[in-house]
């Protein structure tokens, strides 16, 4: 993933095409409360945000990306399951996602985070899950998600609400192998924080 590793997420760094950047664990924006966008928020702004998240993501080999892990706490996802910008078709922009229902059947596999890099862990997820979202051109749907779709959104959704994947770590192996790393991204932060919002929303 973000959302769940498939291959080594790679930071890319600065992107061609944006200047956004992907913020890293435990940058405070990331626990931020993220609003819902408005009517008039369906702009050209918004549109450009989720464009250069799309970028971000392919570039760091990931699967999702939530708005505010590029400092910009709207209520805003996207993914490809595929991961790949070949498969374009199968891009999800999403404004505004709510669950509206959820499988009481919960799976358990490897998750990553482009907010955590190098370092994975096992979390619980719904199997399916019915969403309704809006479109960036302000049209709202809704779609059931299931599996590797299904796991992906959730992902995603939680960064919405300031939950990360770290949360929901359920091995107490995972919980102490990931620890030294927690610690790292820890002192890399203090060392090197990455404040930057710069995105016209
Ligand atoms: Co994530």
């Amino acid at each position: 993933m973000d959302g769940v590793a498939v291959k080594e997420e790679v930071d890319p760094g600065a992107v061609e095409g944006t200047s956004l950047r992907i913020l890293k664990y435990p940058h405070p924006l990331l626990r931020a409360k993220n609003e819902e966008v408005q009517e008039d928020g369906f702009n050209d702004d918004l549109r450009k945000v989720a464009r250069e998240m799309l970028l971000l993501m392919y570039a760091s080999q990931g699967v999702g990306l939530a708005a505010p892990q590029v400092g910009v706490n709207k209520r805003l996802l996207v993914f490809n399951a595929e991961g790949s910008e070949k498969a374009f078709l199968q891009e999800v922009v999403m404004v505004n996602p709510t669950i509206v229902a959820s499988s009481k059947k919960m799976l358990q596999e490897q998750e990553a985070c482009l907010s955590f890099p190098g370092m994975n862990g096992q979390v619980g997820r719904h199997e399916w899950v019915k969403v309704e979202g809006y479109r960036l051109n302000g049209k709202k749907f809704k779609v059931k998600y299931e599996g590797w779709k299904a796991r992906i959104f959730q992902h995603e959704f939680d960064h919405l609400q300031g939950v990360l994947y770290v949360d929901r770590l359920g091995l107490e192996e995972d919980l102490e192998r990931v620890k030294p790393r927690l610690d790292e991204l820890i002192e890399e932060y203090k060392k090197n924080p990455y404040e930057g919002r710069e995105a016209a929303l």
